[in-house]
């Protein structure tokens, strides 16, 4: 397989490393956090917004396209990074996850799943080809294979038999994909809570040799312990020369515990999320922009930071524009929580290349959660 990951550093203290991932749309550095475009669009940013939070890679989601505004459409738009002019890498997550996340799931077969679109109701079929076939279409530089992700928690018994048929899955989408040279193709490890089949998953995928790895099922709703104690067990196993992307994960612990052990790659709407309700991150902890003690408060969100919103903006001017309802509001926020994620990631590949990893991290967690790491 081809490969597309270059180590350039590692930490002497902890399995961390930093790397490069070359693409058909360039190339970005790991650890590296990805900001969420469900639909063709990371909430309220424009493509200029995001290059200037300095994001060098976005996810998107096969679930939501294909049932708006449809695969065929964007394939002839040009594809995804012309449908939404972004022109820097993108991955796109399957569908695995949605389709038991949001949609109603009528039935899971050996062939594919049967649901229902969260939108209207209607009737759909996905299988591991039709899901890299809309993939295909998209035309995303990361694609996923279709995988099943089980709830939390789940038995032995059912997590085996999905674990072997995300594997047979896996394969199938090997054999389906059309676009070899231009777009990767990541397996997904599952296997929920147990050690033993977390190594059966990731051991099947390892032979199929994959260029790329995702780590599913985990911030599914269990303890962080849970999460961090399958990490521990599973990424000593992953190949050294491949990137490992952990899914669906990006609140400022995990992204830290996650790169001590060895993870490159993060997506999560959180930061999106929060800063659409009213929390801003910031490096002395969450702030609430519309609690009363920032009516008169002339300093910025956060004083570490240069970003747009920080560079030009009052904690009280933010309050009002979210008192008022003020779209503006929802706009600097979430600038402002994903150039703080960059940051931070940013700041990991430098402690890593300095190998300070642990004091940078152990910094961080005092200022963020006043807490020891
Ligand atoms: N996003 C978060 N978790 C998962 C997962 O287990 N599978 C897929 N396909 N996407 C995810
Ligand atoms: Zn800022």
């Amino acid at each position: 397989m081809k490969k597309i990951f270059t180590k350039t550093g590692s930490s002497s203290e902890s399995l961390a490393r930093t790397g490069i991932v070359e693409t058909y749309h360039g190339k970005f550095e790991t650890p590296i956090f990805m900001p969420v475009g469900t639909q063709a669009t990371v909430k309220t940013m424009t493509p200029e917004e995001l290059k200037e939070c300095e994001a060098q890679i976005i996810l998107s989601n096969t679930y939501h396209l294909y049932m708006r505004p449809g695969s065929d459409l964007v394939e002839k738009a040009g594809g995804l990074h012309r449908f939404m002019n972004w022109k820097h890498p993108i991955l796109t997550d399957s569908g695995g996850f949605q389709v038991f996340s949001l949609g109603h799931l009528n039935k899971i077969t050996e062939e594919g799943v049967t649901f229902q679109s969260h939108i209207d109701g209607s009737r759909h079929f996905i299988s591991p080809e039709k899901a890299v076939e809309i993939q295909n279409q998209l035309g995303a530089d990361i694609m996923m294979v279709f995988d099943e992700c089980i709830p939390y928690p789940s038995d032995h018994e059912y997590v085996r038999n999905s674990v072997d048929r995300t594997t047979r899955w896996a394969k199938r989408c090997i054999d389906a994909h059309r676009n070899q040279d231009k777009q990767h193709l990541f397996g997904i490890v599952q296997g929920g809570m147990y050690h033993d089949l977390r190594k059966r998953s990731a051991e099947a995928l390892i032979d199929l040799d994959f260029p790329g790895y995702g780590i599913g099922g985990l911030s599914v709703g269990e303890p962080k312990k849970i999460m961090y104690d399958v990490l521990d067990h599973l990424m000593p196993i992953m190949p050294q020369d491949k990137p490992r992307y952990l899914m669906g994960v990006g609140s400022p612990d995990a992204l830290i515990h996650g790169v001590l052990r060895g993870v490159d790659m993060f997506d999560c709407v959180l930061p999106t999320r929060i800063a659409r309700n009213g929390t801003a991150m910031t490096s002395e902890g969450p702030v609430i922009i519309k609690n009363a003690k920032h009516f008169e408060s002339w300093i910025p969100l956060d004083s570490d930071c240069q970003c747009y919103c920080c560079r030009n903006y009052s904690r009280a001017y933010l309050r009002h524009l979210f008192k008022s309802n003020e779209i503006l509001g929802l706009r600097l926020l979430s600038i402002h929580n994903i150039s703080f994620l960059l940051e931070l990631m940013k700041g990991i590949r430098k402690a890593i290349k300095n190998d300070c990893l642990i004091d940078y991290c152990q910094e961080f967690y005092r200022r963020y959660y006043q807490e020891e790491l």
